[in-house]
């Protein structure tokens, strides 16, 4: 038998408060979950719907000492950009808190404390890196060294981000702190364990029985390590930033950050109910009830963390309820690359808003109708133009601006009466009732991409009507007609509006303004009255706007800059050759030269031809570089050549020598010029 649930506690994901949040954060979590609760309250249902910033962890601590800062400035800096990204894209959270309160510091810690006391941890020591000079054990991402699988000279202790493997300290070659440089020592430390392998019994019938209607990605992730079985994990961690470890002799041990992070969720709705008691209630209701549904939106890298780990902490305490599902979602990339924050390759909230100011709405359809839900996807600026013209533009704002501009012009803005309904109108009514169940069954099973397309399915039925029934002709011998032509067209209109507030809010509230109606409810959904006669309309307004080539341009160009400065960045001159002696040196004969001419070798992208003035008097060269220099730009100038280098044959031509260029990290070239006017022929040495 299923369930039967009073109310709904919603909580996503609590991005680290490292960096501003990007549109892989808003399309994996931020705008499902949004949509679920904007639909749940909709519907008159009691909803908590909980966010927050993630503010303890290595990376963060990482950034503070990179920076010399204190981690509290880095989190005090990121979380307000983050939580004003958040409002600005109306992510409506009840409450969005932080880790760094005080309020989350007593409750994860109470939380620690509580499973100690019964004794549902192991305590273990293990030998771990440390560093001598700063008297610190190593995090594992504190250490760095050569990956043994890729050679990569900067992995670190958890992965090597060149090869993308998961590794452990112990595994680095060379290894070395990456706090003072120094080569770290082992010693022997204390942690404590989460016994996984103790709840991978009830974790199975759970997951692997009880919840096959969870999504497949999300099912099938947790089979796998179920199948792998589960080993104690530990769930503390020797660092200086973060809860700390709340028992005897645990000096200088905070919790592991994947241990406070979803406490976080119950400490935000602590704070939430302590604070408006009348509201909200007793905090326990929402997370100590079987009546309570607890949904956690996530991204597809802590799927372990909320389906595994989490669960296994809130039954080590026996008073919680479990999640009922996990929608995770897959990735989002960004032109066919991974978003990262580090390599700056991401559309920023608020960088998005600066260029695209009032268009929350667009970005919000595009990264639904386009979400990662069962697969990683792509976002491209070529998509999010197109989206955004030929569905927003030319399907929603097409038919509701036709509806409103015509009834202007034949009704003095208002709602005409209807007359009699012929055949068609009575299919395109019960069409219009039937879209409800359609969206309201994909937003139940959170398939929020298809409810999408079923609520813009019911515009593309307000335009086939329009097209199918020509007001604007019939009007000339048919006014009645006309008037229940576009009295149905407004009832679209209307139904519109709800269909679309989950998902566009800004866009439904303008649609209801147009229409002079604010009081509509999901339950009117599908009701095909919710206009009377008479009722006046406000001015028509355009509700989307074409998106321009140039704009999209722009973006584009905007991202490769980022690349390119991130390339340049990152470079690394190539490791030096083989030391050589200077008779080796003396073998080369390096010549300043002249081009005399200089020309496209037909049939080949890459070359060109030069004519070169070697004092001798003068010879070929074929070179490389004809896709970074015009060859006209070149004549007259002085160039550096290799002389003595043997003649080859390149496209039936005899090059005699090799003109010298240098490599820039971006792949492109730059010849090699003498600093001032010398002779043809010098020697360079
Ligand atoms: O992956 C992340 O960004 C984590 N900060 C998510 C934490 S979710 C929860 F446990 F708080
Ligand atoms: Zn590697």
């Amino acid at each position: 038998m299923s369930k039967v649930f009073e109310r709904t506690l919603i909580t996503s994901a609590l991005p680290y408060a490292n960096g501003p949040v990007h549109i892989g954060h808003l399309a994996g979590v931020y705008v499902p979950a949004d949509i679920y609760a904007r639909y749940l309250r909709l519907k008159g249902e009691e909803v908590l719907f909980i966010g927050g910033s993630d503010e303890h962890g290595v990376p963060i601590a990482l950034k503070a000492k990179a920076e010399g800062v204190t981690p509290q400035e880095v989190v005090d800096r990121y979380h307000y950009i983050i939580k004003k990204s958040f409002e600005d894209f109306g992510i409506t959270f009840d409450i969005y808190s932080r880790t760094s309160s005080e309020i989350h510091h007593q409750t994860a810690s109470d939380f620690f404390r509580k499973l100690y006391d019964k004794g549902e941890f192991i305590e273990k020591t293990s030998e771990q890196y440390y560093d001598e000079e700063v008297k610190q054990f190593l995090a594992d991402r504190y250490i760095t060294g050569t990956c043994p699988h890729c050679g990569n000279e900067h992995a670190y202790g958890d992965q090597c981000e060149a090869c993308g493997t998961s590794l452990s300290p112990l595994e680095l070659i060379n290894p070395k702190s990456a706090i003072s440089g120094s080569v770290p020592v082992l010693k022997a430390t204390k942690h404590w364990y989460l016994p996984l392998d103790k709840h991978e019994a009830w974790l199975k019938q759970w997951i692997l029985e009880d919840h096959k209607e969870w999504k497949s990605n999300v099912y099938g992730q947790c089979k796998s390590w179920l199948d792998m079985g589960l080993q104690p994990r530990a769930v503390s961690r020797d660092l200086d930033w973060g809860v700390p470890v709340p028992v005897e002799g645990a000096e200088g041990k905070v919790l592991y950050v994947w241990f406070d992070a979803p406490v976080g969720y119950i400490s935000n709705t602590i704070e939430l109910c302590e604070n408006q008691p009348d509201t909200f209630g007793d905090w326990q209701k929402w997370w100590k009830d079987e009546t309570t549904k607890l949904v956690h939106f996530i991204g597809k890298d802590n799927i372990v963390f909320h389906c595994i780990v989490f669960p296994a902490m809130l039954k080590a305490d026996g008073t919680y309820i479990l999640p009922e599902n996990v929608p995770a979602n897959e990735f989002l990339n960004l032109e066919g690359d991974k978003i990262s924050t580090s390599r700056n390759w991401a559309v920023w909230l608020h960088e998005y808003l600066e260029d695209f100011p009032g268009k929350q709405d667009v970005l919000r359809y595009v990264l639904t109708a386009n979400a990662p839900e069962t697969k990683d996807n792509d976002f491209t600026w070529k998509d999010f133009q197109a989206r955004n013209n030929n569905e927003l533009v030319a399907v929603l704002g097409n038919f509701i601006n036709r509806a409103m501009v015509l009834t202007h012009k034949y009704f003095d803005g208002k709602i005409p009466a209807r007359g009699a309904l012929t055949g068609y109108d009575n299919e395109i009514l019960a069409e219009i009732e039937n879209q409800k169940s359609k969206i309201e069954n994909f937003l139940e099973e959170f398939r929020f991409r298809e409810a999408l397309k079923e609520a813009m399915n019911l515009a593309r039925i307000g335009n086939k009507y329009l097209a199918e029934t020509e007001p604007w002709k019939v009007y000339k011998t048919d006014e009645e007609r006309t008037a229940t032509i576009l009295n149905i067209a407004l009832q679209i209109t209307a139904n519109l509006a709800i269909a679309f507030e989950p998902f566009l809010p800004l866009s439904s509230e303008k649609i209801k303004q147009l229409i002079n109606n604010t009081q509509l409810k999901w339950a009117d959904l599908g009701n095909i009255n919710l206009l009377k006669a008479g009722h006046a309309l406000n001015q028509p307004e355009l509700l989307f706007e074409k998106i321009e080539d140039e704009v999209i341009e722009k973006q584009v160009q905007k991202l490769n800059d980022a690349k390119k400065a991130n390339e340049l960045k990152n470079h690394q001159a190539a490791p030096v050759k083989q030391t050589i002696d200077f008779e080796d040196f003396t073998k080369l004969d390096i010549r300043v030269g002249k081009v005399l001419e200089c020309v496209k070798v037909p049939k080949a992208d890459k070359l060109l031809q030069f004519k070169i003035d070697d004092g001798l008097g003068g010879r070929t060269i074929l070179s490389g570089i004809a896709q970074h220099y015009q060859p006209e730009e070149l004549v007259g100038k002085n160039i550096c050549f290799i002389a003595n280098f043997a003649p080859r044959k390149i496209k039936g031509i005899e090059s005699q020598g090799m003109i010298l260029s240098a490599e820039n990290a971006d792949g492109g070239l730059a010849i090699i010029q003498p600093q001032r006017e010398t002779e043809p022929g010098s020697a360079v040495g």
